[in-house]
């Protein structure tokens, strides 16, 4: 196969997004972790399920880093995960250290790739690798959109009892507790929900979808989720690998758009081949710019006590 996607770490999320990666059969994969023999034996698990699903993509395990050479795309989920109580900013020190490692070793095998930060706090990991790695900004970006805007359609679904492919959702800002959702661009249909929900309604929801991670967290208790957060990456590296010009909400590097610069916040953009090709700017409420500013202030805030500007 001619497209290659790396996949840094393989845990929960590395493997399940790995997993999906693979079953899409546009790309080979390539699943690295520094555990020696846990890449390998969830390879070969995954190849065994390729005759049942119906997958002719390639899926190698391995502990080095010269087999993710030329990747199209690297996705990097190395790091530690939460556990009940931690915040993801709880994370930053340890996972700090762990990308500052992975980074320069992506880079020497892939000097080409356009990569996808997992690792959390995922705004600032990706500040982080955009600052190690000298890449052009568009070839550095976050996943956090594409999963919290999916926690939000799901949980929209369920309450009104429609179809989640109907619901549409907009959400910007950091993955975090100040992530801001936007109610009146959040469409079921083609209807916003203000139209079709009460305003406590719609906090309700919100602040289900704000916190399911956490919620998430609190039930595994030695985990955090990965189901989805593990195809919401995948479904960005198929953007990248297949040139497909998907509008998602991603973590991008701003220079101006919104009003904000010098930081990686979720805004929607188009992804293709050159990894974020365009950011879809728009005219935001007051309320919105504050929640937005709000947001960017725990990125840059997190930036400073990192020491990484
Ligand atoms: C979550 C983690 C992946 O939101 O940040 O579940």
């Amino acid at each position: 196969m001619s497209s290659k996607v790396s996949v840094i770490g393989a845990g929960n999320v590395g493997a399940t997004c790995a997993q999906r990666v693979a079953q899409g059969g546009y790309a080979d994969v390539v699943l690295l972790d520094i555990v020696n023999g846990m890449p390998q034996g969830k390879s070969v698990d995954m190849m065994h399920s390729h005759p049942v699903v119906g997958s002719i993509s390639n899926i190698t395990g391995t502990n080095n880093y010269e087999d993710t050479a030329g990747s199209d795309v690297v996705v990097i989920t190395s790091g530690s995960a939460r556990k009940p109580g931690m915040d993801r900013r709880d994370l930053a020190f340890t996972n700090a250290e762990v990308i500052k490692s992975v980074v320069p070793q992506v880079l020497e095998h892939s000097p080409d790739c356009v990569i996808i930060m997992v690792t959390n706090p995922l705004d600032t990991m990706a500040y982080l690798a955009l600052k190690l790695s000298n890449l052009p900004k568009n070839r550095v970006m976050g996943m956090s959109g594409v999963l919290d805007t999916a926690r939000f359609r799901a949980i929209i679904a369920a309450e009104l009892d429609v179809s989640v492919e109907d619901v549409s959702a907009c959400i910007l800002g950091a993955h975090g507790d100040t992530m801001a959702p936007i109610p009146r661009l959040t469409t079921v249909g083609c209807v916003p929900i203000t139209e079709l929900l009460s305003k406590e309604e719609i906090d309700r929801l919100v602040d289900r979808a704000v916190h399911s991670g956490a919620e998430i967290v609190s039930l595994l208790k030695n985990g955090s989720a990965f189901y989805a957060p593990g195809v919401s990456a995948a479904q960005m590296a198929e953007a990248v690998v297949l040139d497909s010009k998907r509008i998602l909400p991603v973590a991008a590097y701003l220079e101006g758009e919104f009003g904000l610069s010098g930081i990686y916040l979720g805004v929607p953009a188009k992804v293709g081949a050159r990894g974020v090709e365009q950011i879809l700017e728009f005219e935001l409420t007051a309320d919105e710019k504050v929640a937005l500013g709000k947001s960017a202030q725990t990125v840059r805030d997190l930036v400073t006590d990192l020491d990484l500007s």
